[in-house]
């Protein structure tokens, strides 16, 4: 039995060479490259190569060379059907049943291509040279489109009469035709009419870059008519399971990490004319499993950004809940909000490239986040909103099916919904009001020293009482030698301290050397003097605060490394970052 090339062209391109030789073989990248150590040989400097663009691997060691079947045939002893089996499940398809109509489905496969590549071109080439077709050129221009972009996107025009059909009725039934989706019968007129006459046309081809269906926008604006239609789904055209574009964006996914998932086919077009063209489009349908796996097979962070107006959010929040199940470790999914009457197509063509990336990273937020932002907006402060948005959130995060991500998602909701509610949680809320207490006395005491942070004040304070109790400290030099600070002219101080308190004997603060001007600011501003000005020095008191002030210290150090962790975990969502985050705020409740 012989494999369908569709089939078999389907798997080489859902799969790199480096993913698959990755599995056996540890690649470095070198340039456009992937080298490693040789499989088929014992060796200790690298011969063996990965080329994702040209799709083989070359051993210059023993010069074996080859496609993804001929690699997984060889290393694991492999006949050619069950490679296919093998990298079909890699590639996240269905094992092939064959039947006997397989033969007639590859021949009806050639000719559908066929109808379509003829077609397509025929239209892209009446759009680019005939006279007539000025209106449909002068949209185009109004629209900011040039030539370049009308022939990569190979944009046709089809005329309001247009007698294609007779042509092809020559070389295929009429049945095929209509099957093909660019024809249907008219029963009344009992004559076979064009779908997409009088529109523009946007072929949309498979991942091999094969058109295999349409979508055409209207030039004029006729109330009666749809803006845009798309081909009605056919034998070879599942509509959730292809995306426009694909074929040209995933070329680019051995130099980009992200994707852009855009609503509509002139958003591709616009933000691949302002040079980002790793962009892809849902063709009007919600986003499906399937759409999500095959862009994470070639893109490690989808970033969804649909039209910023209400319905735009509405499918993009569908599109979040839906995709969520589908979330794998390493792999990301984020959403783009655009302001509202924008879309990515006028909004890069607005702002440009530049802009547009720049507003990309400041602004997208990763999908646990979004959704959780959304039904928290949706919450009332009482007990019965809460309970509801908790089971809400629950239920999402039970819907994922990777265990892992499941966790982890669960965890990040709860822990936020805990923030929301402190006074469940004992332990949270004594923190909080320390928190709150410490910075409102600050406050108070010092109005002149506003533009100096919390924690500086802090460290002031503690460089006081240490510079104050030279000979208390030199002796118990334990209580400073750990203590970590933010600042780093004080932290260079302190360890200046440190480091004299332990090599030398009866030190004073002239012995220090320090910065005038500086010994100056702590005098003038460290809070601790005020509780000590009327007090004499009592040695204990002395180090009751000093390990006040560093425990403070640490729980803003610790405070400061949960955010980053937490900021990190929400972009890479791996195991050992949330672990980290684990430990850390366990330590906060144990402070
Ligand atoms: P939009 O209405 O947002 O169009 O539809 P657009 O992409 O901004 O296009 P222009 O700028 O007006 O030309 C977005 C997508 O929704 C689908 C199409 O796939 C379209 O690209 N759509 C829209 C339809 O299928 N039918 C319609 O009538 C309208
Ligand atoms: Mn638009």
């Amino acid at each position: 039995m012989k494999y369908p090339k569709e089939y078999l062209d389907e798997i080489k391109t859902r799969l790199k060479v480096s993913t698959v030789v990755s599995k056996s073989v540890a690649l470095k990248k070198r340039g456009k490259e992937y080298v490693g150590l040789s499989p088929f040989k014992n060796e200790k400097t690298p011969s063996f190569t990965v080329n994702d663009e040209k799709e083989f691997y070359h051993c210059f060691a023993t010069s074996e060379h080859g496609n993804i079947f001929d690699f997984v045939m060889k290393i694991q002893n492999l006949k050619f059907g069950e490679a296919v089996k093998h990298l079909a499940q890699l590639a996240g398809m269905q094992p092939y049943i064959f039947s006997k109509q397989d033969e007639e489905r590859e021949k009806k496969w050639r000719e559908y291509l066929s109808i379509y590549d003829q077609y397509v071109n025929f239209y892209h080439n009446e759009l680019l040279k005939n006279e007539a077709y000025f209106n449909a050129r002068d949209y185009l221009k109004k629209r900011s489109l040039s030539k370049s972009e009308v022939k990569k996107f190979k944009i046709g025009y089809i005329e309001k009469n247009p007698n294609f059909f007779e042509k092809l009725k020559n070389e295929f039934s009429e049945q095929t035709l209509v099957e093909s989706g660019l024809f249907y019968l008219d029963e009344k007129k009992k004559t076979y009419v064009e779908r997409f006459r009088g529109r523009l046309i946007f072929p949309i081809n498979n991942i091999s870059g094969q058109p295999i269906a349409l979508g055409g926008r209207i030039i004029e604006n006729l109330d009666y008519l749809a803006k845009y239609i798309n081909s009605p789904e056919t034998i070879f055209f599942k509509k959730g399971s292809n995306l426009y574009n694909l074929d040209l964006a995933r070329k680019l996914s051995n130099k980009l990490d992200h994707i852009f998932l855009v609503e509509g086919y002139m958003d591709v077009v616009g933000l691949s004319k302002n040079g980002i063209e790793n962009v892809v489009a849902n063709l009007g349908t919600s986003l499906t499993d399937k759409q999500i796996l095959t862009l994470n097979q070639f893109f490690d962070d989808i970033i969804i950004c649909f039209d910023g107006d209400e319905s735009g959010y509405k499918a993009a929040l569908r599109a979040a809940e839906n995709s969520i199940k589908e979330l794998k470790p390493e792999k990301q999914i984020s959403f783009l909000f655009l302001p509202d009457k924008e879309d990515p197509d006028s909004y890069v063509n607005k702002n440009g490239k530049n802009y547009f990336v720049e507003f990309t990273k400041q602004s997208k937020l990763s999908i646990h986040q979004f959704i959780f932002s959304h039904y928290k907006k949706q919450t009332e402060n009482n007990p019965s909103s809460m309970a509801i948005f908790e089971k809400k959130l629950r239920a999402i995060a039970n819907s994922i099916k990777d265990d892992f991500i499941k966790k982890y998602v669960l965890e990040y909701f709860l822990e936020k919904i805990a923030e929301l509610t402190p006074h469940s949680n004992q332990n949270k809320n004594k923190y909080y009001v320390k928190k709150t207490k410490s910075l409102d006395t600050t406050k108070k005491y010092f109005n002149e020293s506003k533009s100096i942070s919390g924690f500086e004040l802090k460290e002031f304070s503690l460089l006081y009482l240490v510079l104050n109790n030279l000979s208390l400290l030199q002796a118990n030099i334990h209580l400073i030698e750990d203590i970590k600070f933010f600042t780093e002219i004080n932290r260079q101080i302190l360890n200046t301290i440190v480091q004299k308190l332990k090599s030398e004997e009866q030190i004073t603060v002239d012995d220090l050397n320090l910065d005038k001007q500086l010994l100056d600011k702590i005098n003038k501003f460290a809070p601790i003097k005020h509780i000590l000005k009327n007090k004499p020095n009592n040695e204990n008191q002395v180090i009751e605060l000093l390990d006040d002030i560093s425990k403070d210290l640490f729980n803003y150090d610790l405070e400061f490394r949960i955010q980053e962790l937490e900021s990190k975990f929400s972009k890479d969502m791996s195991e050992t970052t949330f672990n980290e985050l684990k430990e850390l705020k366990n330590e906060r409740k144990i402070n």
